[in-house]
């Protein structure tokens, strides 16, 4: 309807016949309408001096109920009717095949991808790659496949990733200590494994001058240096590995054991001697943990490569993950355990400082917002050959929230799955990409979740070059992502508010049909709906079903026994790249953890 119809109606006198309405059923809608045009036209510029001196309005359209079939009754407010009518959830399918058959793949393939992944980290108590692999006790391998590729390494940020799920796995454990002992040890042996790494001599430095050493991304199973040409340094390795222990730590604090209580119980139980570098906390803190955040402190204004080692830049992700090690860092020696800081030098104080103006590079100076944009640019210098569009980014949200308790400065820690830029890049991202992978082709029109790889511009076919092609861990994360949002607005317990705004609100024209309202003009618009409402569920299940859609998607390419590669082909959707990638098998046990949480909160 434009503007000119809505002049008339406010000319014919909209006011005059709202009492009228409740004679009318079928018009009802219209003059409606027509009376919140009244409220647009009137505030427009220049209509009259005083209104147009009013700033724009904010115009709530709630929205209680997506179903309601009732009469319109003229007592209600003017926003119920129209502009309800208008708004609707968009049909949803969660999967390809039956209820019951996806429940049951999904249970299977969650035990089989933490089975997969445990296979991966050298560890005498699970496999035998250390005997037969020479693989180091607590190196992480990014995959078993020696050749095209040859991914039999151990790579910092994989495998700092890897610990942190399997920390999610021991916190999750229903035993009576609320540990799962063998898993304890195997993060214990990735610590001591780690404190080698830090002090070993590498292409990338050593520990001196600035601890440079510590942003080499990749090392030998064995844990010698990897000294061929490489994309070097790697600044998010030390931030993840410092994750990791935090999340370890704290772990461990909520379970009620001192660290050097579950070392004595491990050796006891495995009547074994770990030899650990460490023997308590404080330990841990002075010798592996603190030149972890130094590094960071350091060197987060360096350029690096990217996770995808392939842009020697600044990144979103990775100074996303320098952001929140120095924000968890802070906070353990400010307030868990400020015996530890050091006498001489405050470390909170530096983590602090440092925290204050990392956040301004994320916020303003890195350039990763940018308003010609609606969704986060990954790595803002090479904007000219790529469009910012990055998994890389999904993925930094979803590591940098990842605990379930709120931290005493969680609430500031920016980039939460809500963030429209965040969330715009899920949009970006899914749109490109069902073009883009012909695998997706027949989704595209359906609604339904598709399979995503890294990022539009992609051309690594998982050996050499060529096309790129969608990847596990890439599809697992956006399904990840959609259940985090559900678990973020119900423990929000706020009413859902939207931005009318096609531009500003893309990701949600996934949900919704018909939110734009940017066309009327100098007023805002946004959708209301209320916490725990009829239409507020409604729309939490939608979420959840495209989430399912996603995990869908990545049933159907895994191998028939649950193998999972790094890729799948564009084409023909089989397994492509290294096999049995860890981290493929990490990030669907880790977006099937938080489906668990946000089911949790549907059926409270
Ligand atoms: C719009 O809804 C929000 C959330 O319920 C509320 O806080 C705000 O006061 C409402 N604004 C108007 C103009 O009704
Ligand atoms: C390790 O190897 C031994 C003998 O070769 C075998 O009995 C055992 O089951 C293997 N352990 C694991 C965890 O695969
Ligand atoms: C601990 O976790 C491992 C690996 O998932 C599992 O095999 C083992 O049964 C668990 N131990 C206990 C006591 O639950
Ligand atoms: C822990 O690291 C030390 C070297 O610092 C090493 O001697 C020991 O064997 C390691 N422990 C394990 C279980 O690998
Ligand atoms: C847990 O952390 C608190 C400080 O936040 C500390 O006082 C307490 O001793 C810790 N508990 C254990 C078992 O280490
Ligand atoms: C996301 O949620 C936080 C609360 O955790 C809130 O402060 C913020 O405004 C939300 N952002 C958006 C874009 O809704
Ligand atoms: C926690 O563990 C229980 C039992 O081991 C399992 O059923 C549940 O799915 C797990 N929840 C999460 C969130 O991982
Ligand atoms: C919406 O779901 C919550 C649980 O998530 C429940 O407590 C509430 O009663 C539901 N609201 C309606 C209207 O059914």
């Amino acid at each position: 309807m434009s503007k000119t119809q809505c002049e008339q109606g406010l000319r014919s006198g909209a006011r005059r016949k709202w009492p009228r309405i409740s004679l009318l059923t079928l018009g009802a809608g219209y003059l409606l309408w027509v009376f919140l045009c009244d409220r647009d036209v009137a505030a427009a510029p220049g209509r009259e001096q005083l209104v147009s001196a009013q700033p724009p309005a904010t115009h709530n359209v709630t929205i209680s109920d997506f179903n309601y079939q009732g009469p319109v009754s003229p007592t209600s407010a003017p926003d119920c009717s129209y502009y309800q009518q208008r708004i609707q959830l968009r049909p949803l399918l969660s999967s390809t095949v039956a209820r019951d058959e996806f429940e049951a793949w999904l249970q299977k393939q969650t035990a089989l991808s933490f089975e997969r992944l445990l296979a991966n980290i050298g560890d005498v108590e699970l496999n035998n790659l250390s005997s037969t692999e020479g693989v180091a006790e607590g190196s992480v391998i990014a995959s078993p496949s020696k050749h095209a590729p040859d991914y039999f390494y151990q790579w910092i940020r994989d495998s700092a990733i890897t610990i942190n799920t399997v920390v999610s796995h021991i916190s999750n454990s229903s035993q009576s200590s609320g540990l799962n002992l063998t898993l304890v040890g195997t993060v214990l042996k990735y610590i001591n494994n780690s404190c080698i790494l830090q002090r070993r001599e590498n292409p990338s430095g050593s520990l001196e001058p600035e601890l440079e050493g510590l942003g080499e991304p990749k090392w030998e199973v064995d844990n010698s240096a990897f000294t061929g040409n490489w994309g070097r340094p790697q600044n998010d390795g030390p931030p993840l590995r410092a994750i990791a222990t935090l999340n370890f730590l704290n772990t461990l604090n909520q379970s009620g054991n001192s660290l050097e209580n579950v070392i004595n119980q491990y050796q006891e139980e495995f009547k074994t001697d770990l030899k650990l570098s460490f023997q308590n906390e404080r330990e841990l803190s002075d010798q592996i943990l603190a030149l972890d955040l130094d590094f960071v402190t350091k060197n987060w204004r360096k350029s690096g490569f990217d996770l995808w080692e392939e842009v020697n830049s600044q990144h979103f992700f990775t100074a996303l993950c320098q952001l929140k090690a120095v924000s968890l860092g802070w906070n353990y020696y400010a307030n868990v355990r400020p015996e530890f800081d050091s006498e001489q030098k405050s470390v909170a104080g530096g983590l602090h400082n440092s925290f204050g103006d990392i956040l301004n590079f994320l916020m303003v100076d890195g350039g990763f917002s940018n308003s010609a944009k609606n969704h986060i640019i990954e790595t803002p210098q090479i904007l000219g050959q790529r469009s910012g569009l990055d998994i890389a980014v999904l993925i930094g949200s979803l590591l940098t929230h990842d605990t379930e308790e709120n931290s005493p400065n969680s609430d500031k820690f920016p980039f939460d799955v809500n963030d429209s830029g965040i969330l715009n890049s899920l949009y970006g991202l899914v749109k490109q990409m069902e073009i883009l992978y012909p695998v997706n082709h027949q989704r595209a029109n359906l609604n339904l979740g598709v399979a995503l790889g890294r990022y539009p511009e992609d051309i690594y076919n998982g050996v050499d070059t060529s096309e790129g092609n969608p990847w596990f861990l890439a599809t697992s994360a956006a399904a990840e992502v959609l259940y985090k949002v559900i678990w973020h607005y119900q423990s929000l317990n706020k009413d859902l508010i939207i931005p009318l705004d096609g531009w500003k609100s893309e990701f949600w024209s996934l949900i919704f049909d018909r939110v734009d309202f940017s066309f009327q003009g100098h007023d805002t618009w946004q959708l209301v709906i209320p916490y725990h409402s009829p239409a507020y569920n409604q729309t939490m299940v939608s979420l959840f079903t495209l989430g399912d859609s996603f995990l869908d998607k990545v049933r159907e390419h895994v191998s028939d026994d649950g193998e999972m590669s790094e890729q799948f082909n564009r084409y023909t959707g089989f397994l492509q790249g290294a096999r049995h990638l860890t981290w493929s098998y990490g990030a669907f046990w880790s977006s099937r953890r938080w489906r668990d949480q946000a089911l949790k909160t549907l059926n409270a």
